[in-house]
């Protein structure tokens, strides 16, 4: 099964590129290097010892995109890329909306003139907006907070309409909470550009020396310690169930939708804690306010992954940070060292 995977440079895609060539997919990989490095391509390459076709393109330039179908046979499409800074996306909500969404209606127009029938499109925990309960799960209203989630919310209607006028699409929406971790050989991980804004790489930079102290956005909040709860899962537990949504999924026409998460929640306190012991160095940290647009508690019921996928998150917290220090303390500059 020849698989094209848009997005397949950034962090998510490329672990999933990984797990993809050693499971004996072909692959197909699109990314305009936006947010990537080309030499997460390499390492792909390097630690799978597989080549496949590499295309630097745009996904919002139609005629390169069609080039892709046109040259390969594809069977499948994994959809990745997409800008996705959420305070990015309240400064310049117009080009999210643009890249994100008119990148997949280019994608799924060209899908259609090809008969490329399955799809798995990378959603979010975001498409909660402010849950009333934890945990999590699927059937829960749908509401945004920010551009960037109003995006993820569009694909989701936008790919569920294409389903119904097309028997023959079968469109997996995988609803990933918070992906943090690496590559065991430590060549390979999340390599923000600038500051970061997610919690781990802030912290991981911190474990390396590059930032100061780790801000703790609120300690009041009606949790353990304080301090937010989320859902972390190890990207790699995150990569394998892509493949086991692909193997149920793609032949099954309509909208199948799934929570990637562990199902349990650890605090800020309680992973700055983890990652010390990962680290073997206490670090330091500060009490700030809380950020704006913050939810105290966001954590998944993966059930429905569970009973019908057959996946579950294997891998711990502890692992978890060990992966993200591994590529941290190996690369402490990502992928320009
Ligand atoms: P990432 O930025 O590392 O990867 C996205 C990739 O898409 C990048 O390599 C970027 O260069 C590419 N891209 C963006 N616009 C493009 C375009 N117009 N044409 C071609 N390539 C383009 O992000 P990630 O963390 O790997 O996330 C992958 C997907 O998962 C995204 O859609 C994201 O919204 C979603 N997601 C991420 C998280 C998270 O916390 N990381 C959580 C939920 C959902
Ligand atoms: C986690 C916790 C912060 C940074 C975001 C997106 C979401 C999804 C995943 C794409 C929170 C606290 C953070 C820091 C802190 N992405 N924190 N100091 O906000 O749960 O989710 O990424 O779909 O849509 O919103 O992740 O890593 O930013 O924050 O105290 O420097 O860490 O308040 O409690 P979040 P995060």
């Amino acid at each position: 099964m020849n698989i094209l995977v848009t997005g397949g440079a950034g962090y998510i895609g490329s672990h999933t590129c990984i797990e993809l060539l050693n499971a004996g997919y072909d692959i197909v990989v699109v990314d305009n290097l936006d947010n990537s490095n080309i030499k997460a391509i390499d390492t792909i390459k390097r630690l799978t010892g597989k080549d496949f076709p590499f295309y630097q393109y745009d996904m919002l330039e139609a005629d390169k995109m069609e080039e892709i179908f046109a040259n390969n046979k594809i069977d499948g499409v994994i959809h990745f890329a997409g800008l996705k800074a959420v305070g990015e996306s309240t400064q310049i909500p117009l080009r999210y909306y643009h890249n994100n969404i008119t990148g997949t209606l280019i994608l799924m127009q060209l899908m259609e003139k090809y008969d490329v029938n399955n799809i798995v499109f990378s959603s979010s925990a975001t498409v909660y907006g402010m849950p009333k309960t934890v945990p999590i799960t699927e059937d829960f209203p749908l509401s945004t907070t920010n551009p960037y989630g109003s995006t993820k919310l569009m694909i989701e209607g936008i790919m569920t309409d294409a389903s119904k006028a097309n028997p023959k699409l079968s469109v997996t929406l995988l609803r990933y909470f918070n992906p943090i971790g690496a590559h065991k050989s430590g060549d390979l991980g999340e390599d923000p550009k600038g500051i970061p804004n997610n919690l781990l790489p802030y912290v991981a930079q911190v474990a390396v020396g590059k930032l100061e102290k780790v801000h703790v956005y609120g300690s009041d909040y009606p949790t353990v310690d304080g301090t937010g709860v989320r859902d972390y899962i190890h990207v790699v537990d995150l990569a394998l169930g892509h493949l086991r949504a692909l193997e149920h999924c793609s032949d099954k026409e309509g909208v199948h939708i799934y929570n990637l998460g562990t199902g349990n929640g650890y605090s800020v306190l309680q992973i700055v804690d983890a990652f010390s012991k990962a680290c073997g160095k206490e670090l330091p940290y500060v009490i700030d306010p809380r950020r704006p647009g913050d939810i105290a508690e966001c954590y998944a019921d993966a059930a429905k992954a569970k009973n019908e996928l057959g996946w579950v998150a294997t891998r711990g917290i502890a692992e978890m940070c060990e992966d993200t220090w591994r590529w941290q303390s190996k690369h402490p500059n990502g992928f320009d060292d």
